[in-house]
């Protein structure tokens, strides 16, 4: 669980931004509050000072979390919508997040989930379109590499779709990265950062280890070992969890993480940059019009993709890899919508 140093880490508002004459109202919509990420992702946000209003959407359970959410002694209101509430639910929404869906069993890759996900995913992306068409979407649910283009597709059907407010949420492989790399190095995850760009499933995720101080020093067996346990972590709790699902409390963590970053940006503050996979001229010209790397976040959302830097000879053939099945993975999503 985070510590409120962490928490108040993450908000860190300014000031300026506070002022008690103007409060900014910031409406955060989860959908999909009910589930194993949902209901702690719900509770992280409700200690977010920067979310004055959360709603909380499920097609189970979701007004029970919201009443047990609500009893948290922080300034924000919280509405829970049972299923047949989702418009009441989107109503004024700054920003919506979307873990609905089901989540990997053992043996499952991510790309497995696609049948049931697709659906629920574009769906509600319908709804968004129709009654939130500018709020910023932050797509959890997997494939995260093909739910994010059906957002889009569906968004752009609608033609309401403003790329700088569609985000896939690939922080766990940023925090998991700097996890594990601090774990070798001896050091404070806070010193660990890693640059992780690409697609957020298995060969699609490309950790930067040598843009990273500590991450240049790893080699040989250590590099091959610490790129694949950040490459499939994910697998270790889903073997973990013995088919009752897969991680949870640190997707809620790096969800609440990468929300508290897209409201620091909505709020005016500078600076403010994380990997988020969006819609990106990077490698459009490889037909990969989709891909994570270094986002500056401001107040229409994204502000600057920023290019990839410098790679090693590693890293070049881990993209080499990860291009042609983030290709696939995209591809599908838009096929789904078209
Ligand atoms: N991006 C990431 O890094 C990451 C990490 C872990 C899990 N995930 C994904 O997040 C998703 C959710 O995982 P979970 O463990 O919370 O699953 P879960 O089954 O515990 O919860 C999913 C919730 O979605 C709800 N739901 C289903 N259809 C819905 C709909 N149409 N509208 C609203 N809610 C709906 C379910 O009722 C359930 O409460 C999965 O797709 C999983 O693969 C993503």
């Amino acid at each position: 669980m985070l510590s409120r140093a962490a928490l108040r880490t993450w908000a860190a508002p300014s000031s300026r931004l506070f002022s008690s004459s103007s409060p900014r109202l910031t409406k955060v919509a989860v959908l999909g509050a009910g589930g194993g990420i949902g209901q702690p992702l719900s509770l992280l946000l409700k200690s977010d000072p920067l979310v004055t209003s959360l709603s909380l959407y499920d097609i189970r359970g979701a007004p029970g979390v919201a009443a047990d959410v609500s009893h948290v002694d922080t300034a924000s209101e919280v509405i829970g919508y049972s299923a047949d509430h989702l418009d009441q639910a989107l109503e004024g929404a700054k920003v919506i997040v979307i873990p609905a869906g089901v989540p990997r069993k053992p043996g499952m890759t991510r790309d497995d989930l696609f049948n049931t996900n697709a659906s629920i995913v574009r769906d509600l992306a319908a709804a968004v379109a129709r009654v939130a068409p500018t709020a910023c979407i932050l797509v959890i649910s997997n494939p995260v590499n093909s739910t994010v283009p059906i957002v889009a597709a569906t968004l752009e059907k609608a033609g309401v779709f403003d790329p700088a407010r569609l985000f896939g949420v690939t922080t766990l492989d940023v925090v998991r990265a700097a996890r594990f790399l601090a774990g070798l190095s001896s050091a404070n995850p806070a010193d660990t950062a890693v640059t992780v760009i690409g697609g957020h499933s298995g060969a699609t995720i490309v950790p930067l280890l040598s843009q990273a101080s500590h991450g240049k020093s790893v080699q040989g067996e250590a590099y091959e070992k610490l790129v694949h346990r950040i490459q499939f972590g994910g697998d270790e709790v889903v073997q973990a969890k013995e088919g009752a699902g897969s991680a949870t409390l640190s997707m809620a963590y790096a969800g609440a993480k990468f929300a508290n970053l897209v409201l620091r940006g909505l709020n005016g503050e500078k600076g403010v940059m994380t990997p988020t996979f969006v819609k990106s001229p990077l490698f459009a010209d490889q037909g990969v019009d989709f891909f994570s790397s270094n986002v500056e976040l401001g107040v229409n959302g994204v502000e600057k993709i920023h290019p990839i830097g410098e790679l090693s000879a590693e890293e070049e053939k881990l993209l080499a890899a990860c291009l042609p099945e983030l290709k696939k993975n995209i591809e599908k999503g838009k096929a789904f919508v078209a």
